[in-house]
């Protein structure tokens, strides 16, 4: 696809001996969820990583809007405008919720306070309300240490963080995987919402049904190769793991 904002070709990633990545093609455009499935150990969080600048590919291309990009590290990715929200969602539970979406960014206040150090807290407090309130899930204030969240409220924290930065693609290692059924479907919300406003969002999920709630087009990864890659109303979920697990082999059946 030619609109695609992000995308690799013929990527090879092997750790040792082990081949992970092998020969992938992927794309994801803006005001498109991809979601990205595959079994455990197919690839997924390695190839996420190589599009957020964490890995560096053996070979193989990453297109920015058609372009071949080098990403040496994360903020490379990032000044690209790709965002990550990991699965452990390096968050710091003893402090609160502002102070987390400014993890690492922080604003020092104006002149010659601000170069000895000191934060603006105040600027900072109203930003990240602001954030919040964006993405209109139910959130305690922002004054709230991390850890009195729910897990919800942790994940929506974390993608606050990654779309408060980014405002082109965000990148989710499994996302409900730590989520009641309530928690699952305010996230679920919040991924629609962020595409509607013209994000591309990589959505990694073992939870199927949520993948067909989300996703525009679904790829599946098996032994560090895209085994199926279709639009989501084109498809079902037997053919899914059929793809996951080996029985259908699609347009790369090379095993
Ligand atoms: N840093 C690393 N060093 C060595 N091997 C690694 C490293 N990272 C991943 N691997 C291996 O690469 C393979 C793919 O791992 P990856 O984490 O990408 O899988 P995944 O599809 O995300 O699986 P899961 O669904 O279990 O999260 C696995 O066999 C894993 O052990
Ligand atoms: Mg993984």
């Amino acid at each position: 696809m030619s609109d695609a904002y992000l995308s690799t070709t013929d990527i090879h990633l092997s750790f040792g001996a082990v081949k992970v990545l092998r020969g992938v093609n992927f794309e994801v455009a803006r005001g498109e969820v991809v979601g990205l499935l595959g079994d455990n150990g197919a690839g997924k969080s390695t190839l996420i990583k190589v599009l957020a600048g964490v890995y560096k590919p053996d070979s193989g291309t990453v297109l920015v809007e058609g372009k071949p990009v080098e990403f040496h590290e994360p903020d490379d990715a990032r000044r690209a405008g790709i965002e990550t929200v990991y699965q452990d969602l390096s968050l710091v539970e003893t402090l609160d919720v502002t102070a987390n979406l400014f993890l690492g960014r922080e604003q020092r206040v104006r002149g010659p306070l601000g170069r000895l150090g000191f934060m603006d807290k105040s600027e900072m407090s109203k930003k990240a309300e602001k954030d919040v309130a964006e993405l209109r899930v139910n959130l305690p204030p922002v004054s709230t240490p991390v850890a009195n969240l729910s897990g919800g409220q942790r994940q929506a924290i974390a993608i606050a963080r990654a779309t408060s930065w980014s405002r082109t693609i965000v990148l989710m290692d499994e996302p409900t995987a730590a989520l009641g059924v309530r928690e699952s479907q305010e996230v679920l919300g919040l991924i629609r919402t962020l595409r509607d406003r013209g994000l591309g969002l990589v959505v990694i999920s073992h939870d199927i049904p949520h993948v067909f709630e989300v996703s525009d087009r679904i790829v599946v990864l098996r032994h560090g190769t895209v085994h199926l890659n279709v639009a989501a109303n084109d498809t079902k979920p037997t053919e899914i793991v059929g793809a996951m697990l080996g029985a259908y082999t699609g347009a790369n059946g090379d095993d």
